[in-house]
């Protein structure tokens, strides 16, 4: 049940600091090792492959997305994310030593499953990340990592995201650990950072006031862009996603270092941009890259909605809002700053007046092609 939230959506984005918490929870053994015993391929095949393709579709595939920057960074591996229903289409090099990684809410997406038979036919090996116990993908996968957020009601995705994208940092921190690519030290502090996220998206939740007060003012918006670079960038695709899914409003996201290519042409007076700003404290040329891409589109009358570390003042003179997180690593960021995000299409939905759990045409498990 609702457990005394408006929506199920609501409810499931409150459940999300649990939703991590049990996804990480009984997957390291005493002395910090991370044991997925569920992955039952040969330790000998992982240690050989020379790519990883994750394959899903909408937001999943944005949690694959996140995967990418994560696994390629720790694991050196390159890693290429593909929408289910494309790859399938277009004759992919797949082998052996391809890693597919299918990621998947409902366990049911036809175009997702048809991405994995195809995969295995080439001879890959595909790990499913799936929320569903007892559905098809995992069935037909070599080895599965259930992200255990709980039953997910709401048609629009939330808990399973995040969920998703912490099931991907665990693959990935156990291929590092297989493969070499890291001290046992450094993949115990990445956990450490990991394991103290659930606290840090309730704090982003018990925050979420000013960002809901400030959808209901937006309640007749046209048009809202979302920015993010990095893994801020899925970040962006999400937000936006929410945002048409819940709300039916026009909504893009873009890569921030895309803008002078194309999107600032519609930068006009009053337009409102949600920019997710990158760790202060990561790397350096980034950070300071996101907030003049800030100034650009303030200078052409923009309205700012910033999301940003604790902190990081650098935002505040080119912000009209400020959306403030907890400090994390700029890998895992994405698990914090996609928060106000989900509440402000939630809230803005309610404030139209629509069903937020139900929106028209969207079914919540895509059984067809
Ligand atoms: C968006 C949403 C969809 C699903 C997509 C994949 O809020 O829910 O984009 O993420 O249909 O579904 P699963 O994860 O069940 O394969």
């Amino acid at each position: 049940e609702k457990g005394g939230f408006a929506s199920f959506m609501d409810k499931e984005i409150h459940d999300q600091p649990k939703a991590v918490a049990d996804t990480l929870l009984g997957r390291t053994d005493l002395k910090g090792r991370l044991a997925l015993d569920d992955l039952r391929i040969d330790e000998a095949v992982l240690r050989s492959i020379d790519k990883i393709i994750v394959v899903a579709c909408g937001t999943a595939a944005y949690s694959g997305h996140v995967a990418k920057y994560a696994i390629e960074h720790w694991c050196r591996i390159p890693v290429e994310v593909e929408l289910a229903h494309e790859f399938r289409y277009r004759d992919p090099v797949v082998n052996e030593k391809t890693l597919v990684v299918a990621v998947t809410q409902s366990g049911e997406t036809m175009d997702t499953l048809m991405a994995v038979r195809h995969a295995r036919e080439q001879g890959a090996k595909v790990i499913s990340i799936v929320n569903t116990h007892g559905s098809t993908i995992p069935r037909e996968s070599d080895a599965v990592l259930y992200t255990h957020a709980g039953p997910e009601i709401a048609v629009a995705s939330t808990k399973a995201f995040l969920a998703q994208i912490t099931a991907a940092y665990l693959l990935g921190l156990y291929l590092a650990q297989l493969r070499g690519n890291k001290f046992p030290d450094e993949i115990d502090e990445i956990l450490d950072e990991l394991r103290a996220m659930p606290a840090k998206i309730q704090e982003v939740l018990d925050r979420g006031a000013r960002v809901r007060e400030i959808a209901r003012w937006m309640a007749d918006t046209s048009s809202v862009l979302f920015l993010g670079r990095h893994v801020g960038f899925p970040v962006a695709l999400e937000g936006a996603l929410k945002l048409k899914e819940l709300a039916y409003i026009h909504a893009e996201g873009f890569a921030a270092g895309e803008l002078k290519h194309g999107p600032i042409a519609l930068i006009e007076p009053g337009q409102p941009v949600f920019v997710i700003v990158p760790s202060p404290r990561g790397r350096d040329s980034l950070h300071a890259k996101v907030i003049s891409n800030i100034q650009e589109i303030r200078a052409r009358g923009a309205r700012t909605l910033v999301i940003a570390e604790d902190g990081d003042e650098a935002v505040v003179p080119y912000a009209d809002e400020v959306f403030w997180v907890p400090q994390a690593p700029t890998l895992l960021a994405p698990l914090l700053t996609v928060v106000p995000l989900q509440l402000f299409a939630c809230e803005l939905s309610t404030a139209r007046g629509l069903d937020v759990d139900q929106p028209r045409n969207l079914a919540k498990s895509v059984t067809v092609e």
